[in-house]
């Protein structure tokens, strides 16, 4: 299985240029955004860009760090939307569907697809042209609870073997991060239900998942240090 490289993002970078996801040929484009980690001063400037939805959102954090992760995406999901679409920004329009999955909606004849996922100093944004896509990242290290009583209660039989032969915790982000992928793309988050699918058939990875109906390409990413990524990716392919 490929690991794809995510390109680096950074808000002096220019915008990407409109024709990128046609020469990608219908292949995810990744970027990786770094994420202040505490200090928000720099993101406020421009919080002009974001909508009212989005600056309401971003209020009703608690956490400045929190705040500060959900801004920088969201900007950093405009600038690449805006220079994709060859329009600013601002003038990006978005909209949350039925699910929770975030989606487009200003108008093109292009069949543009996105996710993103972000975890403490990094965001990763996947944008395709065609199909849906669902994209997440994971640091390593963090507290996230018993790992070995998540995976017994939420991973399929075959995963659960998988991990119980290498317990470790990057293992158990290989697990997590590809089947919160598929349900990203899917567009349920987890509550499309964790152990409906298996991202790993006959002790060894799967490059091609089966998820309510369809077929999502699966692959993990190649992330800094200290993170764990995968993507998924919605074939032609229906049951
Ligand atoms: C969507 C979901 C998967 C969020 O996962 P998460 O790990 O908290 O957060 P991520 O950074 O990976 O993804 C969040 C982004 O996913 C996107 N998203 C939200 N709902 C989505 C859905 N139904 N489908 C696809 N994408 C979705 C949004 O862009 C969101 O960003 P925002 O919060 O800035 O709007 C959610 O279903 C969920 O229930 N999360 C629980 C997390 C958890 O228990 N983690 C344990 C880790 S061991």
């Amino acid at each position: 299985m490929g690991s794809l490289l995510p390109r680096q993002f950074s808000d002096r970078d220019p915008a990407p240029r409109p024709d990128l996801l046609t020469i990608a040929n219908g292949e995810p484009l990744v970027w990786a955004v770094p994420l202040p980690t505490a200090d928000v001063e720099s993101v406020e400037v421009e919080e002009g860009t974001l909508s009212g939805a989005e600056r309401e959102r971003a209020s009703a954090f608690a956490d400045p760090a929190g705040r500060a992760r959900y801004v920088v995406t969201r900007l950093a999901l405009r600038r690449l939307l805006g220079g994709l679409l060859a329009i600013g920004p601002a003038r990006i329009a978005l909209g949350t569907a039925p699910g929770g999955k975030p989606i487009l909606l200003s108008e093109t004849e292009r069949r543009i697809e996105f996710n993103y996922g972000h975890t403490d100093g990094l965001a990763l944004i996947a944008v395709a042209e065609g199909l849906p896509i669902g994209i997440d990242v994971e640091r390593a290290g963090r507290r996230r609870g018993d790992c070995k009583a998540i995976a017994t209660r939420f991973f399929s039989n075959e995963e659960r073997r998988f991990f119980e032969q290498l317990p470790d915790e990057a293992t158990f982000l290989s697990l997590w991060t590809r089947k919160e992928a598929v349900l990203k793309a899917l567009g349920t988050g987890l509550a499309g239900g964790l152990d409906t699918f298996s991202v790993v058939g006959e002790g060894r990875w799967l490059d091609e998942v089966e998820c309510g109906g369809n077929f999502y390409r699966m692959r993990a990413l190649a992330a800094p240090d200290g993170y764990e990524a995968a993507l998924a990716s919605r074939t032609e392919r229906r049951r």
